[in-house]
């Protein structure tokens, strides 16, 4: 299969590209990578696709969102947030839709704070609850046996830096978050959330 990774160069992407970089052909892309794109601009989406051509299955690993204590949170805060982990993925699923072979596939991240709070976490739950919410209704939708996943990892073990954020949570291996991207790019399931909680 010919793979689209966004956010291919970060902790979850390379998780994904080295569980699939064996049997498929990768093409990575990020703001800064070998094939550039933002996905917080929808022109910048068609370009990439214009550029990467016809794909079988699109994996995005991106957003970014503010983390804040709720009472600091502002409008802006919420609205960036949204705007760039969820707006971003759901604008290359609307966009990518043209691009991507019959019974292909879009697989999603969200993250365990859809289902589990943290202190702070108020705005990536949001987010992420969104994100798996349009995952359920997309798949619906999507035409020619296109099929669309997200996969939901609690911090991962190594994501150092986070770890002190989400005290006694289980710490997922990015090796077992790579196998969460192959079963939704190689499966046949569709309109799932792969929650990964150890
Ligand atoms: N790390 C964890 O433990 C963990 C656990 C659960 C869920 N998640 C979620 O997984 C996602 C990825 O996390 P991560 O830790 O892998 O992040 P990361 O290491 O910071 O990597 C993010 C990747 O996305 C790219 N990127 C960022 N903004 C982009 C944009 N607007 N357009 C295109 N590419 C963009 C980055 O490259 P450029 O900077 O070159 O664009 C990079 O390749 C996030 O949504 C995060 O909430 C992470």
């Amino acid at each position: 299969m010919k793979i689209l990774i966004v956010g291919s160069t970060g902790l979850l992407g390379s998780s994904a590209a080295a569980a699939l970089r064996d049997r498929h052909e990768i093409i990575e892309a990020s703001r800064s990578g070998q094939v550039t794109v933002d996905l917080t601009e929808p022109d910048s989406i068609r370009r990439m696709f214009d550029r990467v051509g016809r794909v079988d299955a699109v994996i995005s690993c991106t957003g970014s969102v503010p983390f804040k204590p709720l009472a600091e949170l502002t409008v802006k805060d919420f609205r960036v947030g949204f705007e760039d982990k969820v707006l971003g993925q759901v604008n290359l699923v609307q966009i990518g839709v043209e691009y991507v072979n019959d019974g292909g596939s879009f697989t999603l991240t969200s993250g365990v704070l859809a289902r589990e709070p943290i202190l702070t976490g108020v705005a990536a739950s949001l987010a992420n609850g969104a994100l798996e919410s349009f995952v359920m209704a997309a798949a619906a939708e999507l035409p020619r046996r296109i099929r669309i996943n997200a996969v939901s990892p609690s911090v991962l073990a190594e994501a150092t830096g986070y770890h002190d954020y989400f005290p006694g949570f289980q710490q997922v291996p990015a090796e077992t978050v790579g196998r969460a991207y192959v079963k939704s790019v190689e499966g046949i399931q569709t309109g799932q959330t792969y929650a990964l909680d150890q």
